[in-house]
């Protein structure tokens, strides 16, 4: 039984999507005295299912609510000692057909909470999720944390906006923030339209993974639990005006990772449906952690033990896809838009 007095009152924003779902099961898990409050507004991408259990939690509270609406986010703001901010708008493909949500909840909405955070009394860390896609496409080497952010996509640049307004507010009113940006994760509960459970569940169901120009793009695959470990590590010793950069080591290029995915699946590689790139696709991402290293932080997952459980959670858990990808007449209207015959079609 903890304490009332050391209750510590934390604010998770987007807390029904993927890695938010994680981390407050993991939060809660970990921290006998935390109480969370989940602000989530449920978009497409989020879902009450992701946080299972929990919703019966007496130290979890669950607010259905736009971050960007200061009448709901301001309160649970002002309330928090601890404030994680997920919630965004995250998949770069849509960002592509339609920008305008990524501008209102990635910057704006990060705005609102930012504001409402200059007049928190009991705040002591904000904790703003960004991104490694705003150093943008990286040819050689790896980013520090001191590079400069070159965002090429409009989910990148509203992410490197949001990321630079939460820096201001530490530099300009001493708001206590840190600022992760993190690479591509993976793991139970991402929703099917990035890549890894796309092409997991197409495999699954012996559908074509339609991959990308010529499938040699990088990207460096983080856990979702180590990510969830790091950021836990950082509320506690990062330090504030700090940027923190969260890589789990592990950059495969994309027609290796879908070699990967249907071997595993014991599913053949004529599945691959070679369609047209991403429009400004960046080629490689690569993050230098020393930074995080030096705290003493480690990724525990392997990638391919990390995949194959991720492929096993997917197989033993079709009544959290099916229902998206089979029901849902928005996800199929997207899936039509991005992948349906058309321009898209054969690189
Ligand atoms: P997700 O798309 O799975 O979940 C986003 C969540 O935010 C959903 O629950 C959604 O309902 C909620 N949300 C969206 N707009 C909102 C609004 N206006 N108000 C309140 N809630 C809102 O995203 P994710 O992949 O879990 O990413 C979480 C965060 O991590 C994002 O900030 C993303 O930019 C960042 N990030 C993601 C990755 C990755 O690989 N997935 C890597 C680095 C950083
Ligand atoms: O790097 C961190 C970012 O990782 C996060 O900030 C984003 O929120 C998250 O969506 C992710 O962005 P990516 O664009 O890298 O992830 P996605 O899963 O969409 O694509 C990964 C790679 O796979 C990329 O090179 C594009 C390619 N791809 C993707 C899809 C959806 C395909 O070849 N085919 C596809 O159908």
């Amino acid at each position: 039984m903890v304490d009332r007095d050391t209750i510590v009152e934390v604010l998770v924003t987007g807390g029904a999507g993927f890695i938010g779902s994680n981390f407050v099961l993991h939060a809660l898990a970990s921290h006998p005295d935390w109480r969370i409050t989940t602000l989530d507004k449920l978009t497409y991408a989020g879902r009450m299912e992701n946080l299972g259990d929990v919703l019966d939690d007496p130290r979890h509270r669950f607010v259905q609510g736009d971050v960007a609406d200061p009448a709901v986010a301001g309160p649970l703001v002002r309330d928090a000692e601890i404030v994680v901010h997920f919630a965004a708008e995250t998949h770069v493909d849509r960002s592509l057909l339609d920008a305008g949500a990524f501008i209102t909840t990635d910057v704006y909405g990060s705005f609102v909470l930012l504001e409402a955070a200059r007049h928190a009394p009991r705040l002591r860390r904000f904790v703003q999720i960004s991104t490694d896609e705003v150093y943008g496409s990286v040819d050689t080497g790896s980013s520090t944390e001191h590079d400069e952010l070159k965002p090429r996509n409009p989910y990148a640049a509203s992410k490197a906006g949001a990321d630079r307004l939460a820096y201001s507010y530490w530099a300009t009113y001493d708001v206590p923030v840190i600022i992760t940006r993190a690479s591509n994760n993976y793991g139970p509960r991402q929703f099917p339209e990035k890549v890894i459970p796309l092409f997991v569940t197409n495999a699954i169901d012996q559908l074509p993974l339609p991959l990308y120009g010529d499938g040699r793009h990088v990207r460096d695959w983080l856990h979702v639990d180590d990510h969830c470990r790091a950021l836990d590590l950082l509320i506690e010793r990062g330090e504030n005006g700090e940027v923190y950069n969260i890589g789990g080591g592990n950059e495969v290029a994309n027609i290796d990772l879908t070699h990967q995915i249907l071997e595993l699946l014991d599913r053949p590689r004529s599945l691959i449906e070679p369609v047209r790139d991403r429009l400004g696709h960046d080629r490689r991402y690569s993050l230098d952690t020393t930074k995080l290293h030096a705290l003493g932080w480690r990724p525990r997952h392997a990638f391919l033990d990390g995949l194959r459980a991720t492929v096993d959670w997917y197989r033993d858990n079709d009544s959290w896809w099916r229902p998206i990808k089979e029901v849902d007449p928005a996800y199929r209207e997207y899936y039509q838009t991005q992948y349906g015959k058309g321009d898209r079609q054969k690189a």
